[in-house]
C-alpha cells in the first residue's frame, strides 16, 4: 500500500481507490461542500455518499468546483430502502445521478438487502449495461444474501461494502468475498468514534507513533480492504489519509484481529514483534 492513489482493481477492471472519505452525517450545504473539498485537496479520489445521507447534490458541487477532473474521482451513492424494486430503483438511479450532476456515477450499491432485492439488482444491472454506473455491486449483505444474488445474476457484484473494524472483523464474510472477486469495502472503520480510545488501540498507536484513527485505517488497509473513514474536519480528513508510511507488524495485526473474539486481552509491547 504505497500512497493515498493507490487502487485496487475491482472484477471488471474498473479501478477504485483504496481511500476514501465517508460522508454520513455530513450536514448538507457547506459542510458537506467543505469534507469533500479537503479531501480532493488533501488527495482523496473516492467519495462514498447515498440517497440516503441527503448531500448528494453537495457531493457533486464540491467535485465540480474542485481542480481535479471528473474522470479523477471515484464516487458512489445508493440506493435507499424505500426505493426498492425494478422501476424504483431505475428511477432512484435517475434522480441521485441528476442529483450529484457528474454525468455518470462510479459505483451505485444496494444499501441494505430488502425484500424485493431481486428485482432492484435487475434494475442495477441494466443501469451498468446503460454505463451510467461504472460498476455495481451491494452493501450489508451477508454471505447468504450474496450467495442468493450470484446464484442467479450474470454479473458478480464488485463490491461489498459492510461495518468493518477489528471490533467486527467480519473474516469469513472477508475471505468468502475474496473468492468470489467482491472487494469488500469497510465502513466505520473508527467505529463511528465508539471504540477509538479503546485502551489497546491507544497503545499501540503510541507504540508506531500515530493516532488511533490511523491504526484502525491502516489495519483495514492491510486486509486489502477499501476503506472510508468519515469527518468533516479539515485535520481529521488530512490525519486520516496519513497512513501511507508506517506498516502494522503481523504480530500486531493478529492482535488486533483477535479484538473481535475477545476484547478483554491486553496488548504488551514486551511481546516479540
Ligand atoms: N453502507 C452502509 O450501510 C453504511 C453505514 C455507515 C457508514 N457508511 C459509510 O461509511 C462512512 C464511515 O462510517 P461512519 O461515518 O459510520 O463512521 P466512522 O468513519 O467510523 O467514524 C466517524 C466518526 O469519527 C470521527 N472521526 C473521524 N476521524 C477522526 C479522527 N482522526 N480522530 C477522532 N475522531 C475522528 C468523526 O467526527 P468528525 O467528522 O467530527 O471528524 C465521526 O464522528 C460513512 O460516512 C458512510 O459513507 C455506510
Amino acid at each position: 500500500m504505497k500512497n493515498i492513489g493507490t487502487t485496487a482493481k475491482l472484477n471488471n477492471g474498473v479501478e477504485i481507490p483504496y481511500l476514501g472519505l465517508g460522508v454520513y452525517q455530513a450536514r448538507a450545504g457547506q459542510q458537506a461542500q467543505n469534507a469533500v473539498k479537503w479531501a480532493l485537496e488533501t488527495g482523496y479520489r473516492q467519495i462514498d455518499t447515498a440517497k440516503f445521507y441527503g448531500n448528494e447534490r453537495d457531493v457533486g458541487e464540491a467535485v465540480r468546483a474542485s481542480a481535479v477532473p471528473r474522470a479523477e474521482v471515484f464516487v458512489t451513492t445508493k440506493l435507499w430502502n424505500s426505493d426498492h424494486g425494478y422501476e424504483q430503483a431505475l428511477q432512484a438511479f435517475e434522480r441521485s445521478n441528476k442529483a450529484l450532476g457528474l454525468d455518470y456515477v462510479d459505483l451505485y450499491l444496494i444499501h441494505w438487502p430488502q425484500g424485493n432485492r431481486a428485482d432492484s439488482w435487475r434494475a442495477l444491472l441494466e443501469i451498468y449495461e446503460s454505463g451510467k454506473s461504472r460498476a455495481i455491486g451491494v452493501s450489508n449483505y451477508t454471505i447468504r444474501h450474496l450467495e442468493e444474488l450470484l446464484s442467479d445474476s450474470p454479473v458478480v457484484p464488485a463490491v461489498n461494502q459492510v461495518e468493518f473494524h477489528p471490533f467486527l472483523y467480519q473474516k469469513d464474510l472477508l475471505e468468502f468475498c475474496r473468492a468470489h472477486d467482491i472487494q469488500l469495502q469497510a465502513y466505520s472503520p473508527l467505529t463511528k468514534g465508539y471504540r477509538l480510545n479503546d485502551a489497546n488501540i491507544t497503545r499501540i498507536a503510541e507504540h508506531y507513533s500515530k493516532s488511533n484513527a490511523q491504526i484502525l485505517i491502516r489495519w483495514a488497509l492491510q486486509h486489502d480492504v477499501v476503506v472510508i473513514p468519515k469527518s468533516s474536519n479539515q485535520g481529521r480528513i488530512q490525519e486520516n489519509a496519513d497512513v501511507f508510511d508506517f506498516e502494522i507488524s503481523e504480530a500486531d495485526m493478529a492482535f488486533l484481529d483477535a479484538l473481535d473474539e475477545d476484547s478483554h486481552i491486553t496488548w504488551d509491547p514486551s511481546d516479540v514483534r
